[in-house]
């Protein structure tokens, strides 16, 4: 495949999808003419969306954990088979807010369900595709949160607000969201590339785009 995967993950309010609209801008203006594809998770198909408004919506106890992750990997198998590897395959540079990484933290480190049994739930759905770069916005998980809830008042729109089933599970989860993405990190330390998302959006800008002026080459 010619085209190149870029995911950006992180917890809750540390800013990627600021971060997406910006490298977007950027990728268009460096590599003019390159198909560009801003894609999300759970989401990016019209089936998968559906399945994400079960994931994002009503109290957090609803599903089981196992049900959960199911949800996800189901989700992206859509997402993957129907939208990434076809972009990918056209040359497209993808920029997907979250993949794999989320459920491997999410449901498997922070929720305590096997990490290894995670990873072969995904190979049954779409063997093995992996990011080519990573970027996790890392932000302390308090400051995280009040962010996502200051950023849905401000912007008074019921659909988000009706969004924030994984904000309700509380401080404790979110802390060992934040620990399991840096873990992630640990594991695939050439893929993943840890942003520090505490402070502006500029400032991580910065950061991001240093990394991909290095890493990519001046023309496609
Ligand atoms: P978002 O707020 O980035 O749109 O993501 C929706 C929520 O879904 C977010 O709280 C993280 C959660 N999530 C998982 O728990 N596992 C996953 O695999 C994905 C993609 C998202």
């Amino acid at each position: 495949m010619s085209g190149l995967f870029i995911t950006f993950e992180g917890g809750e309010g540390s800013g990627k999808s600021t971060q997406i609209k910006l490298v977007k801008t950027w990728l268009e203006e460096t590599f003019p003419g390159r198909e560009i594809l801003v894609t999300r998770e759970p989401g990016g198909t019209p089936e998968a969306e559906l399945i994400r408004n079960i994931l994002v919506t009503g109290a957090a106890e609803k599903l089981s954990v196992e049900a959960e992750a199911l949800l996800m990997i189901a989700s992206r198998t859509e997402h993957v088979q129907k939208v990434i590897i076809p972009a990918l395959q056209r040359g497209a540079m993808v920029l997907s807010d979250r993949f794999s990484d989320s459920t491997l933290v999410y449901q498997g480190l922070a929720h305590d369900l096997p990490v290894e049994e995670l990873i072969a739930i995904h190979e049954f759905g779409f063997d093995d595709l992996q990011p080519d770069i990573t970027f996790l916005l890392d932000v302390p998980a308090e400051l995280g949160l009040q962010r996502a809830e200051h950023r849905q008042y401000a912007q008074k729109n019921p659909k988000s607000e009706a969004e924030s089933r994984f904000e309700e599970k509380g401080i404790a989860f979110h802390q060992r969201v934040r620990a399991g993405f840096l873990a992630l990190a640990d594991r695939y330390p050439g893929r993943v590339i840890v942003i520090d998302a505490s402070q502006s959006p500029e400032h991580s800008d910065k950061q991001v785009k240093a990394h991909l002026a290095a890493r990519l080459p001046d023309r496609p």
